[in-house]
């Protein structure tokens, strides 16, 4: 089976390098169709070009912006709101657009870091199926308790009352899912840490039907890294010296 990589992302000074990162990691996997969903009025062409000339064959470029009240302000921190909500949101819209289309759905965010052994795994879903994701939830990895293929328990910290104590990139769906329940979908407006136990039980998932992956939930295939804001704080220093960077390809 295809499997539809779905990542959202938004401009930012490090945005062709998450971009550049993860592609190289996707140009290496086989049968994989890339859904890249810009947060953006239109369509860029940094966004079209790095995805355009790294070596994945088969994607499409979306773009929808998030609303301007759902935005992350300056003042609040960054895991105050939700992200990705409307791209993914498209991305589903896309998927199901055909309802004869099948696969298996992925939502990998720019910048996690992804063993290509972890495409494997997804690929062999049937419903959903989970693994752990280290740096996520406030530990090395929120674990999950895991035998003969199947979920018993998790093993969090951060609200454990959650339905699916799970990171996004902990989980792959089987497109069939996608189009036996067309109303399953993101929102804006859910408490943090809940985005993924929405989705989940909003497409009829129980944690009977999880299927347990990467060695029965004991290796560590995907990182939930977070890149360091570059250090930009010389341009006036340079400004001052009477000096301008010439133009760039890829800024
Ligand atoms: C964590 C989870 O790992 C995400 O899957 C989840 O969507 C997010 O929390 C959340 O709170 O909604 P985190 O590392 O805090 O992720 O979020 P980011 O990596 O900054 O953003 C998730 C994705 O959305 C990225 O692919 C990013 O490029 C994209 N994004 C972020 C946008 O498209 N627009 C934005 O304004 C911000
Ligand atoms: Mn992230």
């Amino acid at each position: 089976p295809t499997i539809y990589v779905v990542t959202a992302t938004y401009k930012r000074p490090e945005q062709r390098a998450e971009l550049t990162r993860l592609c190289n990691t996707l140009a290496r996997v086989p049968a994989i169709h890339w859904l890249v969903v810009e947060d953006a009025d239109s369509p860029s062409s940094l966004v079209a070009d790095t995805i355009g000339n790294c070596g994945v064959l088969s994607y499409t470029h979306l773009y929808v912006a998030t609303p301007e009240d759902e935005k992350l302000k300056s003042t609040e921190p960054y895991w105050w709101r939700p992200k990705g909500v409307r791209q993914r949101n498209l991305a589903f819209e896309w998927l199901r657009n055909d309802p004869s289309r099948t696969g298996v759905m992925y939502i990998a965010d720019d910048d996690n870091t992804y063993d290509v052994r972890l495409f494997d795994e997804i690929r062999a879903t049937r419903r959903v199926s989970v693994w752990p994701v280290a740096f996520a939830g406030g530990l090395l990895y929120e674990g999950i308790r895991c035998a003969h293929g199947r979920v018993l328990g998790w093993i969090v910290a951060f609200k454990p009352h959650r339905q699916f104590p799970l990171d996004m990139a902990g989980f792959a769906i089987n497109l069939q899912l996608l189009h036996e329940r067309p109303a399953a979908k993101l929102a804006y407006k859910v408490e943090r840490g809940f985005q993924e136990s929405l989705l989940l039980t909003s497409l009829g998932v129980r944690q009977s039907d999880l299927e347990a992956r990467a060695n029965d939930c004991s290796r560590i295939l995907v990182w939930h890294t977070r890149t360091a804001p570059p250090k930009l704080n010389n341009v006036a220093l340079l400004a001052e010296r009477g000096l301008t960077l010439p133009p760039v390809i890829g800024h």
